[in-house]
């Protein structure tokens, strides 16, 4: 494995960027036992209920990514204290109306679930805030949660016409409203969700299909007045949330990359320890398994009111099936890997239904169509998703990561499968989910 750095380049006229790509040569074996780093959406809301919520909130397993930081700079800019001994966090929740009006604009970085949900929570403050984020966020789609939150009585201006960051927002009094998303989309539901904590009445939000409910389920542990049914959630204003001790369990988003490389790798074993399996993440299981993967979840048990398990992953001969429907939102995240498990598959593999992903932090269809068919796959693309017509191996080749952690990863777990090289430019975007990516890879590759 090698770290190229490349000559700076400008960027925007005047930042400077380093653009650092890396090799990734073929396996020829993976093995071991490994865990991956704490939930993203679960660091963020724990950040976000802990700082809102009164009494101390300790959070351990936190995910120090890239994106989480955007979200605990955030509250910290509006006040509230957080103290890090390298190990856990402990959050001096400020209450439900203990918030500051931070001094200066708030930047979300990468993190779509940062914008969004912080979106929600501010349309309730009683002072004024501004949002933004990086160039791919800034392009990203705020008018799904900016609609309804301005039918509950914020007031939120964004380019656009409102709906792309920055996002200024002046808090207000809320009122809930019944809310049917036309995406089954955890952001929108959780950015609602919030703001109904300071709505007057009840807040209720229905989706398509059931989207990750990390929400529902730490709202409840807060104690807030929360009821679900089916894919339709309601909360109560006005009810003060409680401290709590949270422990983060390992991302299955992150642990997705290396159960894809243990199924694809010749011979491979691996067992992921301590990973979430909640049922509206675990799609990406049920997709592999359903493609012929060896997936065995073992010691399943509960932590903070979120199952976990060890999965034990063994290589697999995959062949294509088609994908759609409910499970999507399940496996939302895991596709840009799971169209690298297609692509080794024997026969075709054809995702409906996914049009989510071209808002995504890039065109996620279009950017792995583009790599797959560098390293010599045939890929259809279609408006809601793909076609991918399996190889017996992948080619060498220079991937490219458009800017998005998951596409990165995706292609370097490829590169362990793959007959030659294959080289991922501009890699630093991996840092925003999933900073010892690397690190983890060389160990279980055995370099
Ligand atoms: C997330 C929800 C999903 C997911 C994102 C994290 C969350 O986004 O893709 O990575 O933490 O709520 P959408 O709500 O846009 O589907």
């Amino acid at each position: 494995m090698v770290w190229r750095c490349r000559a700076p380049r400008t960027h925007n006229g005047s930042e400077v960027m380093y653009v650092k790509s890396y090799t990734v040569q073929p396996a020829t074996t993976l093995q071991g036992e490994i865990s991956v780093p704490g939930d993203k959406s679960i660091s963020h809301r724990s950040i976000m209920l802990g700082s809102i919520a009164r009494g101390e909130t300790t959070v351990r397993g936190f995910l120090r990514g890239e994106d989480n930081i955007s979200t605990l700079d955030a509250f910290r800019a509006m006040g509230v204290g957080v103290e890090d001994d390298g190990e856990t966090l402990r959050i001096k929740g400020a209450g439900l109306h203990g918030l500051s009006e931070p001094a200066d604009i708030l930047d979300c970085g990468n993190s779509g679930t940062s914008m969004r949900l912080i979106t929600g929570l501010l349309s309730g403050q009683r002072f004024f805030s501004v949002l933004t984020g990086d160039q791919y966020l800034r392009k990203r789609p705020m008018g799904r949660v900016i609609e309804p939150l301005g039918r509950m009585g914020a007031t939120i201006f964004g380019r656009s016409g409102g709906d792309k960051a920055p996002l200024a927002i002046v808090g207000r009094e809320l009122t809930g409203i019944t809310h049917t998303s036309k995406v089954a989309s955890a952001q929108v539901k959780s950015a609602l969700m919030l703001a109904g904590l300071y709505a007057d009445g009840t807040t209720t939000v229905t989706e398509p299909h059931l989207s990750r409910d990390h929400s529902e389920r730490m709202f409840r542990y807060f104690g807030a007045d929360v009821e679900t049914s089916n894919t339709t959630v309601s909360v109560r204003g006005g009810r003060e949330l409680t401290g709590r001790d949270i422990v983060v369990p390992g991302d299955i988003s992150s642990a997705a990359f290396f159960i894809v490389a243990a199924l694809i790798v010749p011979g491979a074993e691996l067992l992921i320890r301590g990973v979430g399996v909640n049922p509206t993440r675990t799609g990406v299981i049920d997709i592999l398994v359903a493609m012929g993967g060896s997936i065995e979840l073992l010691d399943r048990r509960e932590v903070s009111g979120e199952p976990v398990a060890d999965l034990l992953v063994r290589a697999s001969r995959l062949k294509g099936i088609e994908i759609g429907g409910e499970v999507v939102p399940r496996a939302i995240d895991e596709f840009p890997v799971i169209s690298v498990a297609a692509a080794l598959a024997e026969g075709k593999t054809v995702l409906r239904d996914a049009r989510e992903l071209r808002v995504k932090e890039t065109d996620r269809i279009a950017a792995m169509a583009a790599n797959l068919r560098r390293s010599g796959v045939q890929v259809v693309e279609t408006e809601d998703g793909m076609e991918i017509t399996g190889t017996e191996k992948l080619q060498g080749c220079m991937a490219e990561s458009f800017g998005d952690h998951r596409i990165a990863m995706s292609m370097l777990i490829a590169g362990l499968a793959a007959a030659g090289n294959v080289t991922v430019d501009d890699i630093d975007c991996i840092a925003t989910s999933f900073p010892t990516f690397i690190e983890l890879l060389e160990k279980v590759a055995g370099r």
